[in-house]
């Protein structure tokens, strides 16, 4: 049996083959047959809208493999820097290339005094710091106009470095500018999660020091959180980039699109949702209220995963590391509850709705001392490493500017009526 599909036209009653290639039709095929007949895929449940190599998901299966490495064997061994490594370059490093990546990030976390001054200070004071992030880092294009030049592969890799290095810089920032506490200087001898918590809690003690458990879950949060291939937000980078924007403002683009409650905001509406159920005895009624359609269990669903989120197995393993040294969170019982009645009942199983990314890591979010708000932008740290992966790629394929079709539902030609006579 040939790899291909037939498409008969029964308007001329005449055919054409399309070749099936790496699971999918080159829709190029269908263009020269059917000219001027779009597909109609709002959301693009059906497009495919790139060929990538970066990160592989089998959603009816539960895995998430980036670089073709399983997500478990990568949370458990890596760190979040070898990652994202992995995902900008396509392999893991060596030694030597691992130890000049880390020491590329470490010296370029600092932010120019005046971004920091006249940028960052001047945000409204209960500013919300995905909104602080996002415009802090369309502003950064200001501070490297060469990232323009987006066609040379050093100057990418360079901005590339860069952004990964600054972003817990400015998340931080963003953190201790909403609560009025003095900016943290990064430090080099830190490691990368380490650091971005000195910069986010120290007070006044010489070196911030923490449980390792601690830090080592940070860093599997930002593993699994890295890349999850053509998401919204990795979908809006490509876009924005695909005009040949700079990256700071691709990447701006794609933390706007991440802020939203749909996708990298929900960690932060579970814990309001969990805040709103209150107690325990409150979760079936809940239930009943999601069940009527008159909102959404936050945390629940995916577009891609219909069995399991293999990214919420492992996040619920490291709660249970982080809650031996915080002690367990006060909302766990109503998240489990929820999460049992979800799974048991017939609405939730017939919608092959499961527990997705968001909603445990708010819960660790919380016990480590990390206010709702700064959720997304948690997200948003390690986020940034896949969606330049992505940028890259793009801009490596030499890919066209996205620019869908539409079908037009509108008036059709009509005369214009001056104002007085409508
Ligand atoms: N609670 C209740 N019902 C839901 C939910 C939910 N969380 N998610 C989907 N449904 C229902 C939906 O009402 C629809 O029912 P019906 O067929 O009767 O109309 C059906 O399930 C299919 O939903 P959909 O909206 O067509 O699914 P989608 O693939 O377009 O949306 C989603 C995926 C993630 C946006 C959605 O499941 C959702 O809004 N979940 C809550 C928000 C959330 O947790 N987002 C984080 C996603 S994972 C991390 C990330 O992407 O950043």
């Amino acid at each position: 049996m040939p790899d291909s599909i037939t498409i008969t036209d029964n308007r001329t009653g005449e055919s054409f083959e399309v070749p099936i290639v790496d699971g999918g039709v080159d829709s190029a095929e269908w263009k020269n047959n059917l000219p001027g007949l779009w597909f109609n895929d709002p959301g693009y449940t059906t497009t495919s809208a790139c060929l990538s190599s970066i990160t592989e998901i089998k959603g009816d299966e539960g895995i998430l493999r980036y670089r073709g490495y399983p997500i478990e064997q990568l949370a458990e061994q890596s760190t979040y820097l070898e990652v994202a490594y992995l995902l900008v370059n396509g392999e893991l490093p060596d030694k030597g290339q691992y130890d000049q990546w880390v020491h590329d990030i470490t010296h370029h976390t600092y932010t120019h005094e005046n971004f920091r001054r006249r940028f960052v200070d001047g945000f409204h004071f209960n500013a919300h710091p995905m909104g602080m992030l996002t415009s802090s880092l369309a502003a950064m294009s200001t501070f490297y106009p060469e990232a323009k030049d987006i066609e040379d592969p050093a100057n990418r890799m360079l901005q590339i470095t860069r952004l990964i290095a600054k972003l817990p810089t400015l998340a931080a920032a963003s953190y201790r500018f909403s609560i009025g506490m003095p900016y943290v200087f990064p430090e080099n001898d830190l490691s990368f999660p380490h650091n971005f918590l000195s910069m986010m809690f120290k007070v006044a003690e010489d070196k911030y020091e923490t449980d390792p458990a601690i830090v080592r879950a940070l860093d599997i949060l930002f593993i699994l959180h890295a890349d999850h291939e053509q998401n919204c937000s990795t979908t809006t980078a490509r876009t924005v980039g695909s005009a040949h924007a700079d990256p700071y403002s691709s990447v701006a683009a794609a933390a706007a699109a991440l802020y939203g409650p749909r996708h990298g905001g929900a960690n932060e509406a579970v814990l309001n949702m969990l805040d709103e159920i209150g107690t325990y005895d409150q979760v079936d009624d809940f239930i009943a209220g999601v069940k009527r359609g008159e909102r959404r269990l936050m945390g629940f669903g995916h577009r891609v995963y219909k069995n399991f989120d293999p990214r919420a197995t492992i996040i619920k393993n490291a709660a249970d590391e982080v809650f031996k040294v915080t002690g367990s969170n006060p909302r766990l019982d109503i998240a489990l509850k929820l999460e049992e009645a979800a799974l048991n009942d017939e609405y939730f199983i017939s919608r092959k709705l499961y527990p997705n990314v968001d909603f445990y890591s708010g819960l660790i979010y919380q016990s480590l001392g990390f206010p709702p708000e700064m959720f997304t932008v948690l997200f948003a740290i390690p986020r940034v490493s896949g969606w330049l992966a992505h940028w890259n790629e793009m801009l490596e394929h030499n890919s066209r500017i996205t620019r869908p079709r539409q079908l037009y539902t509108g008036a059709a030609e009509r005369p214009y009526v001056a104002i007085g006579d409508r």
